[in-house]
């Protein structure tokens, strides 16, 4: 009998999730909404989330939950960039919600291919690490296809532009950029990769979609 109830709270929650617009979302916002207010965020990102200037992130099938945990610390100063910074100022927890959903929910147009001259040592550092410097596999965490994963806030990676990627691993690396929670993983990551790894990893991941 117990049993049976726990199984029909599975399946009730099951087809709850299935139901819902944003099935993939561990977010509650409004798609709508996000839109109505991501006019500005265009301007640099893209209307349809895929950035036209290689320095400044795609957001187009980010996790809503990664993008809700940056945008918190860009507001609260914990992530800062001269560009960037200004524009979550006058956002709630709300609109942040919304607009992260909005995002999420737009499909990545990117069709960028890695450089050939540097694939092989892109890919090798990605799917295996570099023993000898003590670097982890990508993969380990971004997963194989640079999908990332919503629940442990390990952003999606795949078809990022190259330029942008680079520019993260150097902030991480200087310490210009922390990680968020209380562990440093990708600042100890970045600190021992060599400017070549960084060129090859970013423009293979550039390359994954
Ligand atoms: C003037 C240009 C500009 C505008 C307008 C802008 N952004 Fe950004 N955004 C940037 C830049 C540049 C970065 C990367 C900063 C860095 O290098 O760390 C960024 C980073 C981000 C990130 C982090 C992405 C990641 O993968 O870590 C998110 C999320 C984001 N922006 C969302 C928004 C939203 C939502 C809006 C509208 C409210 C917006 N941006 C408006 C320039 C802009
Ligand atoms: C142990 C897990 C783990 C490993 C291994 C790892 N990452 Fe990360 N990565 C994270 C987490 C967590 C974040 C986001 C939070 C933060 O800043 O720490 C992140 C963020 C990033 C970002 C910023 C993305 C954005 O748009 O804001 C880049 C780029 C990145 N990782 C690249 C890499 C590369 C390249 C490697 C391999 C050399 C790697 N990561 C290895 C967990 C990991």
């Amino acid at each position: 009998m117990a049993t049976n109830m726990k199984l029909n709270f599975v399946l009730f929650a099951l087809s709850f999730m299935f139901n819902t617009a944003n099935a993939d979302s561990l977010v509650d916002g409004s798609f709508e909404k996000g839109k109505a207010i991501s006019i500005t965020c265009g301007a640099c990102h893209g209307a349809d989330g895929n950035s036209i200037n290689p320095l400044w992130p795609n957001l187009a099938n980010q996790h809503a939950s990664y993008s809700v945990q940056q945008l918190t610390a860009f507001r609260d100063g914990k992530r800062m960039d001269s560009l960037m910074s200004a524009m979550v100022m006058s956002l709630s927890d709300q609109d942040i919600k919304d607009l992260s959903v909005y995002f999420e929910n737009l499909p990545s147009s990117i069709k960028d291919i890695a450089d050939p001259t540097t694939f092989d040592l892109g890919q090798k550092l990605y799917r295996g690490g570099n023993k000898e410097s003590g670097v982890a596999a990508c993969m380990a965490c971004h997963g194989p296809a640079g999908k990332g994963n919503p629940a442990a806030l390990y952003p999606a990676l795949n078809g990022q532009g190259a330029m942008y990627t680079a520019k993260q691993l150097n902030d991480y690396a200087t310490g210009t950029r922390v990680s968020i929670g209380p562990v440093q993983i990708m600042r100890d990551v970045a600190k021992k990769l060599t400017a070549e790894e960084i060129q090859a990893v970013s423009s293979y991941i550039q390359g994954l979609h």
